[in-house]
């Protein structure tokens, strides 16, 4: 019998093909994942995999996590969904632990990274039009920031290849060419600054605390808000729940997706009430977000991920993958377990490196990315750096 895994491999030489039914933004994919278990992925082959992509920062609790696949299970035999023309009880409880973790106030849920950067955008600018400042329109954000790919977001995210063909964008985004220059980009017109801690897919490059603190006073000064993208940064990834914490910033909105829900899709918005009574009812909404799938493994993940003994795990093996990296590796940057570091040719880096049997992501032209799941042990980091030198990588 064919299965459909089978189906998929004998189909893998047609993609980009007239008559093969995805479309072609990914490109041409080589490997099909078929099951993952801890840190490693299985593909259909039954190659294993150390898995240092984590779906792209998003499986922090690893693949099968025992917990978390036992609670999407009883909710799916309970109740999926209803849309949240009902009160959903696991939102307000996750909403609960979320406000208390940022020391915000109001939670809205939805589905994905881009999407919470929408709401914050939306947010922001809501919340100057409700008092009265029609004006302050403007969201300024950093060179080699990203923020998703729905036009809001991608109007914030100036990257030329993400918004070619796709002008116009939303109007009165605004990114300065340099770091150096986004301080005065902030005026009386800003609605908001968006800033990552670490930029992650500008190459796991944190922005330098000075520039944050700067910006966070000049937002102050403005009457602009601050907005932070923990989308990648945030649940535990930098080892602490929230980056913007190592760094003394307080914020005013916080967006987070990718591992919120340890995989099931789910994104929030975060924000202070004074902002968050801006979306009234009716203003905003999303039929899928924070529904009672999502909200289980986000309560699944957040209660584990915000224990102090896990985010001090987080650390400690970040600290450990830094010291096996750092000699043999060019401009390590990072923190927790989010670290980036520079080769000659990042494509061909990750290729050989799945051909090795790690699993890596590679970022631009010349990075090349680690976020493994936040449940990697130090062993396990070894036998990175040994299947990576064993090809000849490091
Ligand atoms: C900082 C940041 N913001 C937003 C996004 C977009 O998230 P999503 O792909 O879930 O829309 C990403 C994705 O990589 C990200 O790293």
């Amino acid at each position: 019998m064919t299965t459909p895994v089978d189906q998929v491999s004998a189909l893998a030489g047609a993609q980009g093909s007239a008559d093969w039914p995805l479309m072609d933004n990914y490109g041409a994919r080589s490997r099909t994942m078929v099951r993952g278990e801890g840190v490693y992925l299985f593909d259909a082959e039954g190659k294993q995999y150390l898995d240092f992509t984590a779906g792209i920062a998003v499986c922090a609790l690893g693949h099968s996590h025992p917990e978390l696949a036992r609670a999407v299970a009883e909710q799916a035999h309970t109740l999926i969904h209803c849309s949240n023309l009902y009160l959903i009880p696991q939102q307000v409880e996750l909403a609960r632990k979320l406000t208390a973790l940022s020391g915000l106030d109001k939670a809205f849920f939805c589905n994905s990274g881009a999407e919470a950067n929408e709401a914050a955008i939306k947010l922001a600018r809501r919340y100057a039009w409700s008092r009265g400042e029609t004006k302050r329109t403007r969201i300024v954000s950093l060179p080699g920031g990203f923020h998703g790919r729905t036009l809001g977001a991608l109007s914030i995210t100036p990257k030329p290849a993400y918004q070619e063909g796709f002008h116009p964008l939303i109007p009165d985004c605004f990114t300065p060419e340099s770091l150096s220059a986004v301080v005065d980009a902030i005026d009386e017109r800003t609605a908001a600054c968006v800033v990552e801690v670490i930029q992650g897919e500008g190459g796991v490059r944190p922005v330098p605390q000075d520039l944050l603190r700067d910006i966070a006073a000049r937002c102050r000064e403005q009457g602009a808000l601050l907005i932070v993208d923990e989308v990648q940064t945030g649940v535990g990834r930098t080892g602490t729940f929230f980056a913007f914490e190592q760094v003394g910033l307080k914020p005013d909105i916080v967006a987070l997706a990718k591992g919120l829900a340890g995989g099931v899709p789910a994104g929030a918005v975060l924000a202070r009430a004074e902002i968050a009574q801006a979306l009234t009812p009716g203003s905003h909404g999303s039929t899928f977000g924070g529904n009672p799938l999502a909200m289980a493994a986000g309560n699944v993940v957040v209660d584990i991920v915000r224990q102090p003994a896990f985010l001090a795990h987080v650390r400690q093996v970040g600290a450990y993958l830094a010291s096996r990296l750092r000699p043999l590796v060019a401009e390590l940057t990072g923190a927790g377990l989010m670290w980036g570091f520079s080769v000659p040719d990042a494509r061909a880096f990750v290729a050989r490196a799945a051909e090795a049997g790690v699993l890596l992501t590679a970022i631009g032209e010349h990075r090349v990315r680690m976020v493994p799941p936040l449940i990697l042990e130090e062993a396990h980091v070894d036998e990175m750096v040994a299947r990576l030198q064993r090809a000849g990588l490091l």
